[in-house]
């Protein structure tokens, strides 16, 4: 066995989980002393709390005065199903996908909506599929950040200012983590569980102005579930986006992403949001760079995700293992990190590459980072010392 030292500082919040993510620095359930339980979410105070997440969400996010914000169920999963069920089937659509996510949108709107004028633009774990493929004059539906494979699309030139299809974009990775090109998105969708460290359950849908003309003028030709239905006889639900959410929403939840808010507006907005993320970023391409057993899945630099960073092992030795022994490597370092108290949740997704993913979005602090780097190396050399003892 190496001589191993072992690291003598932990971070001081062990969570690194790429979702439900860390809570913002600082959290604690006191936030939710004030929350308005056991009251209607349609009383006036319900509603003014409701208002109070979109205008805030709205603001925080620099939107545009004619998108419109809305709380929608089932997290990010609901409000993007919400969006396909809704708007989809006029035109042909382009459906991107690199990963997971991507994978599961486009299962959805060939295996279950059925539509047939689908081209799927794909690439690998790591990669990036062309976008110059994207025809404008198709719907196009894509995920701006791959969580499971920490790929992002770099920038949106390849969207046209002068598209006749919309574009459906599932950003739950991305928002509050990149400064989004609204013009260029007709349909955003995110969960309160990423970026901003709150709780899951419910989801965010942006609607700009040629999705609501889309949503005014199509009937889609499947039943479209009472959860799903943001119009009613052709026009628009308004209250929706003033708060007068489809179903009953928790008060807990929606306290605890009032509070999420607050912090982010406390320590500068956006601006400061983003730069936290990318802060992130730069510490452990930094290790990485110095790090001879590990890369960045992402295989193109300006693609790397500034939030579900997913790395590689790139030691020989790892390259001649069998795939089951392979995805054994980051298992062992997780349950390693996991008991020391030192890390949670890293393990990569159970669908991509054997490798770690570790979340640095903006509620992680970059010294928790830099102070788990020694504790992966520590726990790499462990893994593979025993590993090898059995092989
Ligand atoms: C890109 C992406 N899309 C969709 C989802 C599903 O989100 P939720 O579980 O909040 O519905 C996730 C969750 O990790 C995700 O990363």
């Amino acid at each position: 066995m190496p001589t191993l030292i072992r690291p003598s500082s932990r971070p001081r919040n062990p969570c690194f989980s790429s979702g439900p993510c860390a809570k913002r620095p600082g959290w604690s359930s006191a936030v939710l002393d004030g929350a308005l339980v056991g009251r209607s979410h349609r009383s006036r105070p319900g509603k003014a709390r409701l208002k109070d997440v979109i205008d805030r969400s709205a603001n925080l996010l620099g939107l545009p005065t004619d998108y419109r914000l809305a709380i929608v169920p089932a997290s990010d999963t609901g409000a993007l199903e919400l969006a396909l069920w809704s708007l989809l089937g006029v035109r042909g659509i382009d459906a991107l996908a690199w990963e997971s996510f991507g994978w599961g949108w486009v299962s959805d709107i060939k295996g279950q909506l059925g539509l047939e004028d689908v081209r799927v633009i794909e690439a690998d774990y790591g990669e990036l599929p062309d976008l110059g493929r994207v025809d404008p004059e198709r719907d196009i539906v894509f995920t701006w950040n791959g969580t499971t494979s920490g790929v992002r699309v770099p920038d949106s030139e390849w969207i046209a200012d002068n598209r006749a299809g919309l574009t459906i974009c599932d950003a739950t990775s991305a928002v509050f983590a990149t400064h989004l090109p609204w013009h260029k998105l007709d349909v955003v969708t995110y969960s309160w569980q990423k970026v901003m460290g709150g709780e899951a359950a419910h989801g965010v849908i942006i609607l700009g102005p040629r999705a609501v003309e889309r949503l005014e003028n199509h009937n889609p030709p499947w039943p479209v579930p009472k959860i799903f239905r943001l119009t009613k006889d052709g026009k628009l639900i308004e209250a929706i986006f003033e708060g007068t959410t489809i179903n009953t929403p928790s008060m807990l939840c929606v306290e605890d992403a009032l509070d999420g808010l607050g912090w982010a507006e406390r320590i500068g907005g956006l601006d400061a949001l983003v730069a936290r993320s990318e802060a992130n970023l730069a510490s452990i391409a930094d290790w990485a760079e110095r790090t001879s057993w590990v890369d960045f899945l992402a295989r193109n630099p300006a693609t790397r995700s500034s939030t579900s960073v997913c790395l590689r092992i790139v030691d020989p030795w790892f390259d001649e293992l069998s795939t089951d022994a392979q995805s054994e490597v980051p298992s062992r370092i997780e349950a390693l990190l996991d008991a020391e108290g030192v890390a949670y949740d890293i393990n990569g997704y159970r669908d991509a590459p054997p490798g770690l993913r570790i979340w640095a979005g903006a509620t992680v602090e970059t010294n928790d980072l830099v102070t788990l780097f020694p504790w992966l190396d520590w726990a790499y050399t462990i893994a593979k010392h025993e590993l090898e003892a059995v092989s």
